[in-house]
């Protein structure tokens, strides 16, 4: 049932404030502002060497998130592979480590295959999943479920930022194992993610604006997506996204790497779409907009009140997200980059919950 929306995405996307109050609830312990991991951890936080994540497509991009997080938070290293690379590069891993999996559907082949290999390996398996009887969360040490509910639309929306909220909730969690965050950063952080699920409604309200955009998207060929930290995942995330409903070729860059090659195809023709709450890279991001603009380059920019205010640029459009923690920014900022990918797509008449050559759940490799 699509409610009152022209296709499942939408009503998804829509959804999206609810459902990820919904995980956050299962993780966080408001009135004491701590997260409160609701299962029991086979292994100690503070005893882990690393975490290897490995996952596919959409919900790989979570775990690129995850990666800045538990580095940030938790000072613990986390080396990530798309599943159909890590299940046949024989990684080395040391017997006790920590191997985390995030799949929505759960089934997904190369990802079980990974976890196969790690399992062999003797590393603890987490997985993030959304459906709680797959195969994958029977076959996990530990399950920590999304309770995105059921995803109809083949491209992913709700259970990304579902998968996004559970890992923060797992950096937070072993931040606080490995005495890397205090209970006063961890309040701090809890309350920026209880903020989030109001903060993903107020986002919600620009879709007006980003379907007046998705026009002049939808005459590209091509559309370059840049961001930094965990804005460059999220830039690839947009990429992904367009490419695989609205069929208009993208490509998400880290916005440092700009220089090094793909500045090169900047011109007029090509729009920019650049992800840059106010963080502490924002200014080498405008740095980046800068040398985009010099060569002609059409910028939609996806920022916040106070990254808005801070920059003269010319661009073809800035689109303000409401202020947000910079921890739970990249929550808040997937939905102006779901809405403008989903918005394309329908202006051009494409079938946005059944794209071309896609299928919902990738069962054989
Ligand atoms: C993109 C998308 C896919 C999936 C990928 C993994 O919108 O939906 O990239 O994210 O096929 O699927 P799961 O999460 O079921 O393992």
């Amino acid at each position: 049932d699509k409610g009152n929306h022209r296709h499942f995405m939408a009503k998804e996307i829509h959804e999206q404030p609810e459902v990820v109050g919904r995980t956050l609830a299962h993780y966080v312990n408001f009135t004491a502002g701590r997260v409160e991991i609701p299962f029991d951890l086979p292994f100690d936080f503070k005893n882990l060497k690393r975490v290897s994540i490995s996952a596919c497509g959409t919900a790989y991009l979570a775990g690129l998130v995850s990666k800045y997080w538990f580095e940030r938070l938790a000072r613990i290293p986390v080396e990530i592979d798309v599943a159909s690379e890590f299940r046949y590069r024989e990684a080395p891993l040391e017997p006790g480590s920590l191997a985390l999996f995030v799949s929505q559907s759960g089934e997904t082949a190369d990802t079980l295959a990974s976890l196969r290999y790690a399992s062999a390996e003797k590393q603890h398996i987490l997985s993030v999943v959304n459906v709680a009887t797959s195969t994958m969360a029977r076959e996990s040490d530990v399950v920590a479920a999304t309770l995105a509910g059921v995803e109809i639309g083949v491209a992913s929306t709700k259970a990304f930022t579902c998968q996004l909220t559970v890992l923060l909730c797992l950096a937070i969690a072993a931040g606080r194992a490995r005495g890397t965050l205090s209970a006063a950063d961890e309040k701090e952080l809890v309350d920026a993610l209880i903020g989030v699920p109001g903060l993903m409604s107020e986002a919600i309200k620009r879709e007006h604006q980003v379907e007046m955009l998705a026009r002049e998207l939808s005459k590209a060929k091509d559309v370059l997506y840049l961001g930094r930290g965990t804005s460059y995942p999220l830039a690839l995330e947009g990429a992904l996204k367009l490419k695989e409903i609205s069929y208009i070729h993208a490509e998400g860059y880290a916005a440092g790497e700009l220089k090094h090659g793909p500045i090169a195809l900047i011109d007029e023709t090509m729009p920019v779409i650049v992800i840059a709450p106010h963080d502490a890279l924002f200014e080498k991001t405008v740095s980046n907009m800068q040398e985009v603009a010099a060569r002609g380059g059409r910028i939609i920019l996806i920022t916040d009140e106070k990254g808005a205010l801070e920059t003269d640029l010319d661009t073809m459009a800035t689109i303000v997200m409401p202020s947000a923690h910079p921890i739970v920014a990249p929550i808040v900022h997937a939905v102006p980059v779901q809405l403008l990918a989903y918005h394309t797509a329908v202006f051009m008449g494409k079938d946005v919950d059944q794209p071309r050559n896609l299928a919902k759940s990738v069962t054989v490799e």
